[in-house]
């Protein structure tokens, strides 16, 4: 397996991009395993694929436990497991999309850009922040926000980010004076400083996406935020459309079949465009989810002289509206 590693790094950064649009999860694995071998990236059947994706996933998501000792059960490195995530795809949100050229021009004018990562779990989402944030701004200063002091650990220092344990609903910066911030499956693991059982060591603990917890984040948000700046969110299924979704994977089959996914990412917006308004946010605009895979925004996407970002021919798209994609302007 390792082998055919190599080969997928090795081949991976020729290629290009892919455009699909599928509903279908299915389908849309079927066409990615297709796509791979094409291009070459891999050789074996699509059970194949599959397994190695699976077991890459299993091991990738030890990333955020500090028990990476046993990772080689796969036979792969953490490097490797990286580089083919990387290479393959992950759930990745295009933010220069979102951004759009406007803003993609303001930011690559700015001659000190502050980009702030807010929940930075491992060393691939800060690798392909670290990559987004050179396209935007060769100048730009990385800041990668975490509560939870073991997972910043796992980040490769050595990108010149800095790592910084700070708490969402109390953000240890100024304000006025972030460019970008961005958050990417923060509130699905939302967490609070909780009761202090013992003053020396209060406890962290898993919170819910009510209203006001959210609003408290978006609020630190706005206010580290420089005016024009914006706020990107991706986020899947949180308050009371989690609880929707919840409810109704209980009920019978035929009715988890019934299951619309647009409510669910309307009440997500709803909820959202409520509490952007209550703390002072001027605009707010909502994108569908696309997950891109062959690494669309940190390796292959290309930003045009005129700051239109170019994803080459294709880009492999799956528009899934568990997910919730904003951005929010100060
Ligand atoms: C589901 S993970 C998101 C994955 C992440 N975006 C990545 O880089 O791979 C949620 C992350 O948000 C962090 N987080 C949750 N609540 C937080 C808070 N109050 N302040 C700072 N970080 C928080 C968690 O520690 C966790 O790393």
């Amino acid at each position: 397996m390792a082998e055919r590693m190599n080969n997928t790094i090795e081949t991976a950064s020729k290629q290009g991009n892919i455009v699909y649009a599928y509903d279908d999860p299915d389908k849309l694995n079927k066409v990615i395993y297709e796509e791979a071998k094409r291009r070459g990236l891999f050789n074996g059947s699509q059970e194949e694929f599959w397994d190695m994706q699976n077991a890459l996933y299993r091991e990738g998501n030890r990333v955020y436990d500090e028990s990476m000792g046993d990772i080689q059960e796969s036979g792969l490195t953490k490097r490797e497991i990286y580089s083919f995530v990387q290479t393959i795809g992950i759930d990745l949100p295009s933010i220069l999309k979102l951004l759009g050229k406007e803003e993609i021009n303001r930011l690559r004018r700015l001659e000190k850009a502050r980009f702030v990562f807010l929940g930075c779990a491992g060393d691939v989402s800060a690798a392909e922040f670290n990559k987004i944030s050179k396209k935007l701004n060769s100048n730009s200063e990385e800041i990668l926000t975490n509560l939870q002091h073991e997972e910043l650990k796992t980040i490769d220092k050595s990108r010149g980010q800095l790592l910084v344990r700070g708490d969402v609903f109390n953000l240890p910066y100024k304000e006025d004076t972030a460019d970008l911030i961005c958050t990417d499956h923060l509130l699905v693991r939302l967490l609070k400083m909780g009761k202090v059982g013992d003053k020396d060591r209060p406890e962290i603990v898993k919170v819910s996406t009510t209203d006001e917890n959210i609003q408290r984040v978006l609020g630190e948000s706005y206010k580290i935020l420089k005016p024009g700046g914006s706020l990107i969110m991706v986020e899947q299924l949180f308050g009371e459309a989690k609880e929707q979704y919840l409810k109704r994977k209980q009920a019978p089959t035929f009715e988890i079949m019934e299951i619309n996914r647009g409510s669910l990412r309307k009440k997500m917006e709803d909820q959202v465009r409520k509490l952007a308004g209550a703390v002072g946010f001027s605009q707010v605009i909502f994108s569908d989810y696309y997950s891109y895979c062959f690494r669309a925004d940190s390796a292959s996407a290309k930003i045009e002289e005129d700051g239109t970002p170019d994803y080459g021919e294709v880009l492999v798209q799956r528009d899934d509206k568990i997910y919730l994609v904003a951005r929010l302007v100060k």
